[in-house]
């Protein structure tokens, strides 16, 4: 795999040639997902859940975030490190920079992931002309769970799929690198997708996104509780973690995951 950057990144879509993304939290992982081919690595406030023990994202600090994408980062050669930007640490625009740059220049990180659509967009803007990555994640967002009522799909009426749609048109002039989408209809992802000329990284959101990304317990089976209708188990079927991520890259690549069991209509 040659060294990932988001100019391979978009030439990848121009080419639809799909990219792959999971998430880690450690420096084990980390290795044994970029010798799979592994693009991008994704330091997700997913461990607040899946590391800490939490019900939800909210309990992450910006000093836990800089220190799992540092172990993330160190031994990595050739993935892009995307870390999330932690609940509440994107507040202003000054104040969102401010925690963009400890997670690079203290967590290793390239890229930072925000959630929330047209509220954001200054905040994108500032961090973009200052020269910062930014993927920009729309549709269901973890951090804001108790105002969306639960972990619910979003994008299933008219409304808040146009409002997904022009966010995301809006974000991509901003200067958002990436976009990701989380848990909506497959149709309206695919619409996202054809609609900007930046890749988009889906999660419960079909087959038909330039990338797919999941929680890397999930894929392996490690959910505590019943996993959302999204998550394939690639472990089951795989001799060793290292094949489950092989055979995860092997299955994006492919376009044979999602399947439309993974996808909402
Ligand atoms: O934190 C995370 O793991 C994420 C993924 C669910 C996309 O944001």
């Amino acid at each position: 795999m040659q060294k990932i950057t988001t100019t391979v990144l978009k030439k990848m879509k121009q080419s639809g040639e799909k990219f792959t993304c999971l998430t880690a939290y450690d420096a084990s992982f980390a290795i044994a997902q970029e010798e799979a081919g592994v693009e991008v690595i994704l330091v997700g406030d997913s461990l607040g859940m899946v590391v800490k023990g939490q019900v939800s994202t909210l309990s992450v600090s910006m000093d836990e975030m800089v220190y799992h994408s540092a172990n993330v980062a160190r031994p990595c050669q050739k993935s892009l490190i995307m870390t999330d930007l932690p609940f509440a640490s994107d507040i202003t625009k000054e104040q969102t920079l401010a925690n963009a740059a400890r997670l690079m220049s203290e967590g290793g990180s390239h890229m930072v992931k925000i959630e929330g659509g047209a509220l954001m967009l200054e905040t994108i803007e500032f961090l973009s002309q200052r020269g910062v990555a930014v993927c920009s994640h729309l549709g269901l967002l973890p951090q804001s769970v108790y105002k969306m009522g639960g972990y619910r799909i979003q994008g299933r009426t008219k409304q808040e799929a146009d409002q997904i749609l022009s966010d995301a048109i809006a974000l991509e002039h901003a200067g958002a690198d990436i976009l990701l989408l989380e848990c909506v209809p497959a149709e309206l992802a695919e619409r996202v997708t054809s609609s900007v000329n930046v890749p988009v990284i889906g999660i419960g959101a079909g087959v038909n996104c330039d990338a797919q990304v999941l929680v890397c317990y999930d894929m392996l089976g490690l959910t505590h509780g019943t996993p959302a209708s999204f998550v394939k188990n690639f472990l089951k079927d795989s001799d060793s973690i290292q094949d489950a991520f092989k055979s995860y890259v092997e299955q994006v690549k492919n376009g044979q995951f999602p399947g439309i069991e993974h996808s909402y209509s």
